[in-house]
């Protein structure tokens, strides 16, 4: 265990709205070793973003987290961050110094009113150096190495003076300015055109191998998958329903709604680009949410009285493969549904 970085156990975010209890992430657990790269995919509203904003306590602040998240420094004991006080210097220490984010809208990581130079510059201040002159050089060198042309001439140019491309950089720049132990990106290269996107993702990977830090990467896009990670966990309503290696989901996908997305892949050589979204039906909202799993309203292989009775659990049916579905004898007997079956029936 000892080369374990994060380890998320149960992890809940549950926001109490007036319409009920939306159950954003509902008990996801998982672990990111050192150096590894893990994606997290899933439709849009499948409950990603909150799970890595409650990672790094960025969830809203009415949301009610339970679970652990806990975090091995390379230095000291481990930390549990679900129980830090969500305002507090450990956090923010944290944050930013040892597992770092990138966004979909680097405006979100940047402030409009100063430099990119500036606001890399001081965050290198804040967690590594307090001296100004060597934060400034390291500053240019970050530039440099994210592939941004005249790195000391950009230092003194504003966010909204840089192409999306280049502030992209800028912010991976900003990420890695404090050689965080781990990076979460949330659908960083969503926004950007295809040729850019594949520049970006490139230049994350080179930045891996350099770094050596892990990697939790979020997307909607199995093809970034493909391209970026070791292990995937495939979320579906607030719950991982799928875990394994990459090749082993494309190749071996147990879970029908990773079947579903990676039906809606468009073929190589179409040229376009279907949506994810053209799986039938859409993600519910996860508001007083039914009983049984989750995808039983989309999936063409449901068990009736089954599926739509109880939750399947997240079990392992492969060797370094887990799926979250009835198909597998495993799963049934994981979560003792023939002892449920029998219930209210009158055999007992
Ligand atoms: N601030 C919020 N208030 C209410 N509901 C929210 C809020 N943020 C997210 N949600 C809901 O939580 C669920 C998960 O959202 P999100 O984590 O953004 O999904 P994803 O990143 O997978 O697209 C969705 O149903 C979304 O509508
Ligand atoms: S548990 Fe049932 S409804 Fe859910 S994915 Fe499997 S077969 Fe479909
Ligand atoms: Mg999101």
């Amino acid at each position: 265990m000892d080369d374990v970085l994060l380890d998320v156990q149960d992890l809940k975010t549950y926001l109490p709205l007036e319409e009920g209890l939306l159950k954003a992430v509902d008990g996801i657990s998982f672990t990111i070793r050192r150096g590894e790269t893990i994606g997290l995919v899933g439709e849009s509203g499948c409950g990603k973003s909150m799970a890595v904003r409650s990672i790094m306590r960025l969830a809203p602040n009415f949301a009610n987290i339970s679970g652990r998240v806990i975090y091995h420094p390379q230095e000291g004991d481990p930390v549990d961050i679900v129980q830090l006080d969500a305002h507090g210097e450990r956090i923010r220490d944290i944050r930013g110094g040892e597992i770092a984010m990138i966004f979909q809208e680097p405006m979100t990581s940047f402030s409009p009113l100063h430099t990119i130079g500036n606001q890399i510059t001081e965050a290198i201040r804040v967690h590594r150096t307090q001296d100004r002159k060597q934060a400034h050089k390291i500053a240019i060198d970050l530039l440099g190495r994210v592939g941004m042309s005249n790195p000391s001439q950009r230092m003194s140019e504003h966010p909204h003076q840089l192409s999306g491309g280049m502030r992209q950089r800028a912010m991976i720049a900003m990420a890695l300015s404090c050689e965080p132990s781990l990076l979460i990106a949330d659908e960083p290269t969503t926004a950007l055109d295809v040729t850019v996107q594949a520049q970006v993702l490139q230049l994350m990977r080179d930045l891996q191998d350099e770094f050596g830090m892990s990697i939790l990467y979020i997307t909607h896009d199995l093809g970034v998958i493909a391209r970026m990670v070791q292990h995937v966990a495939v979320m579906y309503l607030g719950k991982i329903v799928e875990f394994t290696d990459v090749d082993s989901l494309f190749y071996q996908a147990k879970h029908p709604y990773t079947s579903a997305l990676i039906k809606s892949i468009p073929k190589i050589g179409k040229k376009s680009r279907r949506r994810l979204e053209s799986i039938q039906g859409a993600v519910p909202v996860p508001i007083n949410r039914p009983p049984g799993c989750g995808f039983f309203p989309r999936c063409s292989v449901a068990i009736p009285g089954l599926c739509d009775r109880v939750d399947p659990p997240l079990v392992q049916v492969a060797p370094r493969h887990a799926a979250a579905c009835y198909v597998y004898p495993e799963v049934a007997e994981a979560a003792n549904v023939s002892e449920l079956e029998g219930q209210g029936d009158g055999t007992r």
